[in-house]
């Protein structure tokens, strides 16, 4: 009896410390968050305009015992009720996610507990399904973050199929980027859509790469470069003009940026929906935080005959998170895919 009623609902302990957020959540049967907690290193990577390995990796060990405790203090659950721990080894930087993988396994060996391992990007493509939804599949996935810009055929948790990906810089990489020429505050992403929301999106024509007519790849690092020369002249021979522009000049040229990089996304995902034939589109990842890009997706997939329908991740979901780990852990505790303690990070997805 005892038995029956502990399975009736699995507590995951899920862990991520692939980049600069220090995470841990417990997610009951893939869907009830019971705790979410996020340690952000974004005031120790400010003055550096971008995550420093090293930085990341110390701060990491520091938080990542607090974090964890009081993820399980806030779930109200000690480790009897948890039935694995989860941890995202992949993709990131190896000296961050080492620090989550160590803790993880330290934990399954102490408490005996199974450990899962987790892909960060497919994690990102779950948190697009935390909503009650019901959706038909198959799926495209769009999943765009500091690191990744990538299309996935989703027909089951456990095995998106990847259509494409960036062959250079990612959608937040270049957020991030143009911020930075433009002297806005760090991270990028979200000073951009402040900065765009007075600016004129038609205002300069910023080159779309399609990369020919059915790649599903994305370029990014043409547009920031345009960015680039238009704020400091052709090959970067004039001057910084930024700093003699007006808001207004500021407000244009993140709203054009903008609007070029959405265009390219959503006419992206639009071409990879009708090569799979999707029903649904999934978004995720921490560039699925923007308004325009939910608000342009949401368009395309109205429009698009047969109408598809859009799944986005919830917004304090959409940067990195623990509670998506430990979300599509569920499903491989379900089909019994546990890794062993010589699990590893790795810097590149598998
Ligand atoms: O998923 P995430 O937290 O970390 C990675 O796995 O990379 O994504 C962080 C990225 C950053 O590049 C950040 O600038 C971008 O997501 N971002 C945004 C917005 N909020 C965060 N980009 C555009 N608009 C936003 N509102
Ligand atoms: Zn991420």
């Amino acid at each position: 009896m005892e038995m029956d009623e502990k399975r009736a609902t699995i507590n995951i302990l899920g862990i991520e410390t692939s980049c600069d957020e220090t995470a841990a959540a417990v997610v009951t049967d893939g869907k009830v968050v019971k705790s979410s907690i996020i340690a952000s290193q974004t005031k120790l990577h400010e003055k550096y305009g971008g995550v420093v390995p090293e930085i990341a990796s110390r701060a990491h060990i520091e938080k990542i015992y607090p974090v964890i405790k009081e993820a399980m203090e806030q779930a109200e659950t000690g480790k009897d009720d948890i039935d694995a721990i989860a941890v995202a080894n992949q993709p990131g930087l190896t000296i961050a996610l080492i620090v989550g993988v160590t803790a993880a396994k330290t934990l399954s060996f102490a408490w005996k507990k199974p450990l899962i391992a987790i892909n960060h990007l497919h994690a990102h493509l779950q948190s697009a399904m935390l909503t009650d939804e019901v959706f038909e599949l198959p799926a495209v996935a769009l999943i765009v973050s500091g690191g990744h810009t990538s299309l996935y055929d989703y027909h089951s948790p456990l095995e998106p199929k990847l259509l494409g990906s960036t062959i250079d810089d990612a959608a937040g990489e270049a957020f991030d980027k143009v911020a930075t020429i433009l002297k806005l505050p760090y991270p990028g992403g979200p000073s951009i859509e402040n900065a765009a929301k007075h600016g004129n999106p038609k205002a300069i024509d910023f080159p779309r790469s399609m990369l020919g007519r059915d790649s599903l790849d994305f370029s990014f690092s043409g547009i920031k470069t345009a960015v680039l020369y238009y704020c400091r002249g052709q090959d970067m021979k004039g001057e910084d003009k930024v700093d003699s522009m007006s808001q207004q000049e500021i407000a244009d040229i993140a709203a054009s940026f903008q609007a070029a990089v959405i265009d390219v996304l959503v006419k992206k995902t639009q071409r990879a929906a009708k090569k799979i034939d999707a029903k649904t589109v999934l978004l995720g990842g921490g560039v699925a935080a923007n308004s325009q890009l939910r608000t342009a997706l949401q368009q395309m997939c109205e429009t698009a005959v047969p109408p598809k329908k859009l799944l986005v991740a919830p917004k304090q979901y959409c940067t990195d998170n623990a509670v998506m780990v430990a979300s599509l852990a569920y499903h491989k505790y379900k089909a019994k895919l546990f890794a062993d303690l010589t699990l590893e990070p790795k810097a590149h997805s598998e």
